[in-house]
């Protein structure tokens, strides 16, 4: 059986929970392959509303095993936090969510290594999610860090305690107040919670489902402009979003990769600083907050807004292999009387249609204006329903950037989905 990938081609919130969510129930198995906390996964069914961080958005479906890959840095407590939440409403996510030894454990020390690096770099901040993330993943590449299957050794405490020294020596350099024991017995009660989850050899794992004839849905978090290697460096997360990603996170052959769904919003978003071409300041900005809720699910940040951006887009399809598209919040441009997007950049002054290496090059956008729907769109149950303009706009990216688009979304609910023939 295959390996099916759900990314997110912009710079993160670009609506995996919801898709994931959607597509879980043809998928006996969901797996999440990097990043951790920093992700923040919304899933709306009814009049309920749930953000995960590090599970799955596998877990609400009953038949669905929920795998945290290798490639994921994991905080014992925002885990705990997280499950505790769903178990509180019946969720039996004990049952539904398996963990990677080898996923590497985020310690307090790394979120104030975190914080502190953060607070040095003064403007040249990258605007981190402050869950730690960075400093992780140092530790893994370079050799030092802890993993969850370290938790079954018995000298587990003398390793955490080294790595905590490392980390304290490390804190020297930085001119920043800490507690060095802050939340290190709350860490220490959530590590024997976790314990008690099914701790596994994922990459054994993922390939005994797949022999067994189980398709895997690869759950990307944050998106391809914030991949470590190719998005807006240093202004990216530390882990690979891109698709080669999940073969790394979860110990997953090239060849086992089948169907790449691309999702994107029908304009974009940011949050944390760094390069975005298409940044509106204006009040067509401030309307795509508003009415688009562009507020961080992990931080709460009011996120940074802009047009739909397609050299990104195309980049971020190239990287990917993006073999369907999944265009979701086109709902939230309703009430627009035009929508631009950026077919083009100019970077000094030579028209291009590439992302240029420079992340700090002046980039003028070249737009393209159509027509606004002015109609609701998020009550059609068809394509059919979907106006002219609106289609018009949609065949334009789907030309522009060759590859169809398969899923429209039409708001958060899992009903509020219009599947394309
Ligand atoms: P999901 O999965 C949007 C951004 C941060 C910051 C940069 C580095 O919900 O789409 P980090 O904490 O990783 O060191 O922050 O990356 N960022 C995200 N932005 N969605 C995410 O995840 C993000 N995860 C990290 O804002 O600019
Ligand atoms: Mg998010």
């Amino acid at each position: 059986m295959k390996v099916d990938v759900v990314l997110g081609l912009q710079w993160g919130d670009e609506g995996k929970g919801k898709i994931v969510d959607v597509l879980a129930n043809n998928y006996p198995v969901v797996a999440r392959f990097q990043g951790g906390p920093n992700a923040g996964h919304s899933l709306h069914f009814g009049d309920m509303s749930f953000v995960l961080h590090s599970v799955p958005s596998g877990v609400f479906r009953k038949d669905a095993i929920n795998i945290i890959g290798n490639g994921v840095v994991l905080d014992p407590i925002i885990f705990r936090e997280e499950c505790e939440k769903l178990e509180a409403i019946g969720v039996p996510v004990r049952e539904r969510v398996v963990i990677a030894k080898k996923a590497h454990l985020i310690l307090p020390t790394h979120r104030t290594l975190d914080a502190a690096s953060e607070a040095s770099k003064g403007k040249s901040k990258i605007g981190s999610t402050l869950k730690g993330i960075g400093p992780t993943y140092m530790d893994k590449t370079g050799r030092n860090g802890l993993r969850v299957g370290d938790t079954l050794a018995e000298n587990f405490q003398e390793r955490f305690q080294a790595l905590k020294d490392k980390h304290i020596g490390l804190l020297k350099q930085y001119d920043f107040e800490y507690d060095p024991n802050q939340n290190e017995k709350e860490w220490m009660d959530a590590i024997e919670y976790l314990k008690s989850f099914q701790l596994v050899d994922g990459e054994y794992f993922a390939n005994k489902k797949l022999k067994e004839g189980s398709r895997i849905l690869a759950e990307g978090a944050q998106g391809s402009m914030l991949d470590v290697d190719f998005g807006s460096y240093p202004f990216v997360t530390s882990s690979s979003t891109t698709c080669s990603g999940a073969c790394i996170g979860m110990g997953v052959a090239p060849c086992t990769i089948d169907r790449v769904f691309g999702i994107f919003k029908a304009y974009c978003t940011r949050v944390g600083s760094g390069p975005f071409p298409t940044e509106l300041f204006d009040e067509t900005g401030e309307r795509l907050r508003q009415l688009g809720h562009e507020f961080g699910a992990t931080t709460g940040r009011p996120r940074r807004t802009g047009w739909l951006d397609l050299v990104a887009l195309k980049y971020a399809i190239m990287l990917n292999g993006v073999t369907e598209l999944i265009m979701m919040k086109s709902d939230v441009m309703d009430t627009f009387d035009t929508v631009k997007v950026a077919t083009g950049y100019i970077v000094d002054g030579v028209e291009t249609d590439k992302v240029p290496y420079d992340t700090y090059a002046e980039v003028t956008p070249i737009y393209k204006e159509f027509k606004g729907w002015n109609k609701d769109l998020s009550k059609a149950k068809d394509e059919k329903e979907l106006p002219f303009e609106f289609m018009n706009y949609v065949r334009f990216i789907e030309k522009e950037v060759g590859v169809p688009i398969s899923i429209i979304s039409l708001g958060p609910d899992r009903d509020q989905t219009i599947v394309r023939e």
